[in-house]
């Protein structure tokens, strides 16, 4: 062991001996900062050109990106974040300069650096993307059983993976992009977007607010446009649009409420582009197109809340944006809270408060679980150093985040905490925040007038301490109180029937699968089952939680349904409690395993790499 470290430190000395006076000084000065090797401190890039071809043979990207820069006095070099990219060339101001790699680091990339001067106005950098980029998914046409289709997942750290770029949240850009397809492809980006297919194959894109790097979106695929309203619409592959018409009829009336709440909508037009259902996550705000998983169709609108939801990152997080992701709460907490608020507008307070609930409940499930194993994890403001900050996304930053808003709301009344709001977003437009500015805005703008109040509320319980805070509040539900007592009734030994389902929507079946007691279930799954004909049910949120009772109750009957799910759907929400449910029960092991090695191709990385993850820590790599 000993002589083995030797070895290493004498290849260290030898390997830097070799290293010039300039890199040397390079390797020593960069220094990985929230989750960034960039130096935007001494130079800030304000506008990116970007120009990249889309080959769907090779599965790359190829092209440049040019950046404006604003250097300030003495710097010497430019660091962006790259990770997995073949850089060609690099050009200052026209002329070609020896670019460097420095540090490589599996989670966070290397830094490109570039020399500059105090001058320098552009820096152009030739590349391409590797088939691996983890922001990229690649689908061929056999996987869409259609055209191909690709498209980008920046947040939070994955833009570096397909553009070279300081990849952290406080820095902001405007771009424009020329994108080259081939000729039966619709490219879109988070900015000014063409509404049909050019004769050229090659289209221009403009984004004049400044946005940060994780805001960086590109789709391409057979997609069609369908308005939705004046200044909104949707894009979708043609056999999907009409639906996707009718499931977001309501879109125009949403981006009104918001208004109404806090203010301008900033960003021009509001699309929602519908992906393949391997999208990672159910929603993606990118500004001006919402990115949405295609299982929020369910043809009753009852999954809307997720387009309420991006649509509110217009303000919270798009607007105002957390400047780390340590303050990750400030961009989901905030949206969530928004969202509930334009839901509770439009589908009425029993609704919303349905809605609440849901989320109260597995938020104290989750808190209840992350004590015994991450307790800090349960606080609002993360320590995320060194770590991957997708770690960060956990029910916390989101319900935690918004049930403290909505205490503040109780405490100081509903007009009292709009207005704040509105100012807040209207203060720190195109700008970034903390959690220690917030609370010094919070305190100056609105509690420091309620001494009393400040006092009940308890920020810093919220904010620094794990767990769940004191005065918690207790959320009950109209809707979901009748689902109790039909529980109690078949418990009681009543026959269920399927009239006991009438008027349900998706939320009443959530709460019920959540709330059914394992002796109930097990012992009924299959009457359950032939009444409700849940295991078939095309509503991805009704699959996912019948199927862990199934699995919980070893319904093996539902197996060819579980893979079917598994290998259509790759929204990480459902993947990991469903693979959880299966690695937790040792019958079900080996068939979690297969069908991982049928659907793996078919995830996204963010999707693979957590299931993956599981699988490993279950039986070794
Ligand atoms: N911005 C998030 C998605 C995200 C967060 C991606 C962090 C990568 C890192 C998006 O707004 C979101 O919260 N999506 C949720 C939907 C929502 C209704 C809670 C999702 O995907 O489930
Ligand atoms: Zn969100």
């Amino acid at each position: 062991m000993k002589s083995n470290l030797f070895l290493f430190l004498a290849i260290v000395l030898i390997a830097n001996s070799c290293l010039s006076p300039n890199q040397k000084e390079y390797q020593t000065m960069i220094k990985l900062q929230n989750h960034s090797f960039a130096n935007p401190h001494e130079v800030t890039p304000i506008h990116l050109n970007l120009n990249l071809k889309a080959n769907f043979q090779s599965k790359v990207l190829e092209g440049f990106a040019e950046w404006e820069i604003k250097p300030v006095n003495n710097v010497h070099r430019i660091q962006f974040d790259t990770k997995n990219l073949e850089i060609i060339t690099t050009e200052v101001d026209g002329e070609i300069i020896d670019f460097s790699k420095e540090k490589d680091i599996e989670i966070f990339g290397s830094a490109l650096v570039i020399p500059i001067q105090k001058d320098s106005k552009i820096v152009k950098i030739f590349y391409r993307t590797k088939p691996e980029s983890e922001a990229i998914q690649w689908l061929s046409a056999e996987q869409t059983k259609g055209k191909p289709f690709l498209y980008t997942q920046s947040e939070a750290i994955l833009a570096r993976t397909w553009i070279p770029c300081m990849d952290l949240p406080e820095i902001r850009f405007t771009y424009n992009a020329t994108i080259t397809c081939p000729h039966d492809l619709l490219p879109l980006m988070s900015a000014t977007n063409p509404q049909q297919k050019s004769n050229d194959s090659v289209y221009h894109f403009e984004m004049q607010q400044p946005i940060p790097s994780y805001l960086m979106a590109l789709s391409i695929g057979d997609l069609i446009f369908a308005p939705l309203g004046k200044e909104c619409g949707v894009y979708a592959t043609p056999d999907m649009i009409k639906q996707c018409v009718t499931e977001f009829e309501d879109l125009e009336k949403m981006i009104k409420t918001a208004e109404d709440l806090y203010g301008k909508y900033y960003w021009g037009r509001y699309d929602i582009l519908v992906l393949p259902s391997s999208f990672p996550f159910g929603g993606m705000e990118n500004p001006r197109l919402t990115f949405a998983t295609p299982t929020i169709i369910t043809g009753d609108k009852s999954l809307v809340s997720l387009i309420a939801h991006e649509l509110a990152h217009s303000w919270s997080g798009n607007l105002v944006t957390n400047r780390t992701w340590e303050d990750f709460w400030l961009n989901e907490g905030f949206t969530v809270y928004f969202e509930s608020r334009i839901m509770e507008h439009l589908y009425g307070v029993d609704f919303a408060e349905m809605l609440r609930k849901l989320d109260s409940d597995a938020l104290k499930k989750t808190v209840q679980e992350m004590l015994q194993s991450n307790p800090n994890d349960t606080k609002l403001f993360l320590d995320l150093s060194n770590r991957d900050p997708d770690e960060g996304m956990s029910d916390i930053a989101y319900d935690k985040g918004r049930f403290f808003l909505q205490t503040i709301e109780h405490y100081v009344g509903r007009p009292v905490f709009d207005s704040f709001l509105k100012k807040y977003f209207h203060t720190f437009a195109f700008k970034t925040i903390n959690t220690a500015t917030f609370i010094q805005y919070l305190n100056e703008n609105l509690l420091d007038a309620y001494p009393d109040i400040k006092d009940s509320i308890g920020v810093n319980q919220w904010v620094f301490e794990p767990g769940i805070p004191d005065n918690f509040p207790n959320i009950q539900s109209k809707y979901l109180n009748s689902v109790d007592s039909l529980i109690d009734r078949l418990i009681d030994g009543t026959p269920i029937n399927v009239d006991m389902f009438n008027n349900w929507t998706t939320h009443h079946f959530l709460y019920f699968f959540r709330n059914l007691p394992f002796d109930y279930y097990s012992n009924h799954i299959e009457i359950i089952d032939s009444i409700g004909q849940f295991t078939q049910s095309h509503n991805a949120e009704i699959a996912c939680d019948w199927f862990i009772l199934c699995i919980k109750s070893d319904f093996v009957e539902a197996q060819p349904f579980i893979e079917d799910f598994l290998t259509k759907v790759g929204r990480r929400k459902f993947l990991e409690p469903i693979y959880e449910a299966m690695l937790a029960n040792t019958k079900w092991n080996d068939f979690a395993k297969q069908t991982f090695a049928k659907a793996a191709k078919g995830y996204h990385a963010v999707s693979y790499n957590t299931i993956k993850q599981m699988l490993d820590s279950k039986f070794g790599s």
